[in-house]
């Protein structure tokens, strides 16, 4: 039977229903205008995964304290505000099943509002003295910045390599589930192997997580965020990198000069699509991406047996059966 959030989350029920008061609270502004969008935001609210991966981090390694509840805060703001950034840098209308920022207020609002959710962030960790989380998590931020412009060069060249794909995607998404898990343990209070090995696991996790997401583009299921975009953005993901490395010099020729200069042709994109199913692209993303959970599972198979622990069990297995 599938698994559902609202199951997963039993453990934390209370916890999730704190922090949600805490977010929200921490999204407050005096400027009106800034005040509707966060209105529209947390109305519009995400899966919360990260926050459940922080809660059940500490959870499964020690005590959930005031300071997790600080870091799960933290995670969903920087989260939010990269997803507000992102649309704008995606040209994607469309977020959460509704408008995205930058398709009601255009881009130059979302650039700002991004901004702003950034910085509660931070301000929000220094108001709590909260250096440790600050420090696992600005990094994160880093290389989500970086990942984010390694991909737009790839994007320009036409030339990502399966294992520069793999650096993208650790970069721009595994980075930031990491450090959910590692700020988890961390909060808990600890020992630094134990976080350690709880950001590999969160690694592990947010591989498969954006491999999951990358495969997304290739269905037709409604998951409330447009599809067929990677290809239109000349994001070459997974399935098609795969694709190219099993196709002739004449098929890339002609996969490559599509995605180059024909992607507004739906029949054409269509075409790129085709091929990459042909050349069994789907199944091998599919492969690598229960590589990766296999391997977030052995990490998870040394730590204490936990109702936490069967529920992180559960969550990353909810991040490759996923609808949306
Ligand atoms: C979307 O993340 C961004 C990626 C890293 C692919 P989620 O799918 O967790 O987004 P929400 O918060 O649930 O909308
Ligand atoms: C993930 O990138 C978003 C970030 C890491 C900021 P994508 O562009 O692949 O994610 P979606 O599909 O728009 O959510
Ligand atoms: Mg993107
Ligand atoms: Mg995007």
């Amino acid at each position: 039977m599938a698994l559902k959030l609202e199951d997963i989350k039993t453990p934390i029920a209370k916890e999730m229903d704190e922090f949600e008061i805490k977010f929200r609270a921490s999204m407050k502004t005096n400027v009106f205008l800034l005040d509707k969008i966060m209105n529209y935001i947390v109305k519009r609210k995400g899966k919360q995964m990260r926050p459940m991966f922080v809660f059940l981090s500490a959870g499964a390694t020690g005590q959930i304290s005031d300071s997790t509840y600080h870091g799960a805060s933290l995670i969903e703001l920087l989260h939010t505000a990269s997803l507000v950034h992102d649309d704008v840098v995606d040209n994607a209308n469309y977020r959460r099943g509704f408008f995205s920022v930058n398709a009601l207020w255009k881009n130059k609002i979302a650039v700002l509002v991004g901004d702003f959710l950034l910085s509660r962030g931070l301000l929000l960790s220094i108001e709590h003295n909260e250096i440790e989380l600050l420090r696992i998590v600005s990094h994160a931020v880093k290389e989500m910045s970086e990942g984010e412009l390694l991909q737009f060069e790839k994007a320009r060249k036409l030339d990502i390599t399966e294992e520069v794909y793999y650096d993208v995607i650790r970069q721009k998404t595994a980075s930031l589930i990491a450090s959910c898990c590692a700020v988890g343990a961390s909060s808990a209070g600890s020992e630094p192997e134990v976080v350690s090995q709880m950001r590999q696991f969160g690694e592990c996790v947010g591989m498969a997580f954006q491999i999951k997401d990358d495969l997304f583009d290739y269905g037709d299921d409604e998951i409330g965020k447009p599809l067929g975009i990677d290809i239109k953005e000349k994001k070459m993901t997974l399935p098609l990198i795969h694709a190219l490395s099993k196709s002739s010099w004449l098929e890339k020729r002609r996969i490559i000069g599509i995605i180059r200069s024909d992607t507004n042709k739906p029949k054409k994109v269509k075409e790129v699509i085709d091929h990459v199913k042909g050349k069994g692209g789907i199944d091998y993303a599919k492969q690598k991406m229960a590589e990766y959970h296999e391997r977030a599972n052995d990490l998870l198979a040394t730590l204490p047996e936990s109702v936490y622990k069967n529920s992180l069990t559960q969550l990353v297995q909810f991040t490759i059966d996923r609808k949306s």
